[in-house]
């Protein structure tokens, strides 16, 4: 971490947002040493922008153009200006649903980080909870890791773990791994942030001890 100024986080998603709102919130209570620079969404009447909008955040709607999956040129270099202008330290995906490409990934190398509602690399892709429960697997959970070329591919910073209930659906599934992805995003973003991690090879490495598996 600069301890010239505070670390910056730029913030995407696409759904309610409630990872940035835990994330918010433990800015607030001082559990992260950051602040959110920038919130971007692909879905104009997304709940991310609202809740952002609500806490006096900057907060934009980037159109992402014409592919379902990912940003197309212009977008690309739109969202990517907009978190340079806003000179962000770390970028963190927050349920945004698109995969992000070469420029995009060029611009900030080892400085953009996700949540998957997994543990990888078990079941990357759309709705992982559902995979798992499908698959029967007796533990699933979420992992926050650095984003690389791949799908949900790059090095895992942490992951924690939920139990399967004989008596879950995907729905009761799902909502304990989304408080699961509650306490352990935070975590990772205050660790970056304080500088704590090292990146060896697909390794990573929390300095202070402050191991994250659930
Ligand atoms: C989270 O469960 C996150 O893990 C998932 O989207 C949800 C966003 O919820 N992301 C992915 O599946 C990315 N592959 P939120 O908008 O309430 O934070």
């Amino acid at each position: 971490m600069n301890s010239d100024r505070p670390f910056r986080l730029g913030v995407l998603g696409s759904g309610k947002g409630s990872n940035f709102v835990a994330l918010a919130e433990a800015i607030a209570q001082g559990v992260v040493p950051a602040e959110v620079a920038i919130v971007l969404s692909d879905v104009e009447d997304s709940g991310i922008l609202a809740q952002a909008r609500a806490r006096q955040l900057m907060a934009r709607y980037i159109a992402p153009g014409k592919f379902r999956t990912k940003l197309d040129e212009e977008a690309e270099r739109a969202y990517v200006s907009a978190l340079q202008e806003a000179r962000v330290d770390l970028i963190v995906l927050a349920g945004f649903m698109r995969v992000l490409k070469g420029d995009f990934l060029r611009a900030f190398e080892g400085r953009i980080v996700n949540i998957h509602p997994s543990l990888l690399p078990c079941f990357p892709g759309l709705e992982a909870w559902k995979q798992a429960f499908d698959h029967g697997v007796k533990v699933t959970g979420c992992t926050v890791h650095f984003v690389d070329a791949g799908v949900d591919s790059g090095p895992i910073i942490g992951q924690q773990t939920v139990p399967v209930l004989d008596d879950d659906t995907p729905e009761t599934l799902h909502a304990r791994i989304h408080a699961a992805e509650h306490e352990l995003y935070p975590r990772c973003v205050a660790a970056l942030a304080h500088g704590s991690i090292v990146v060896r090879g697909r390794r990573v490495v929390w300095k202070r001890g402050d191991l994250v598996v659930g």
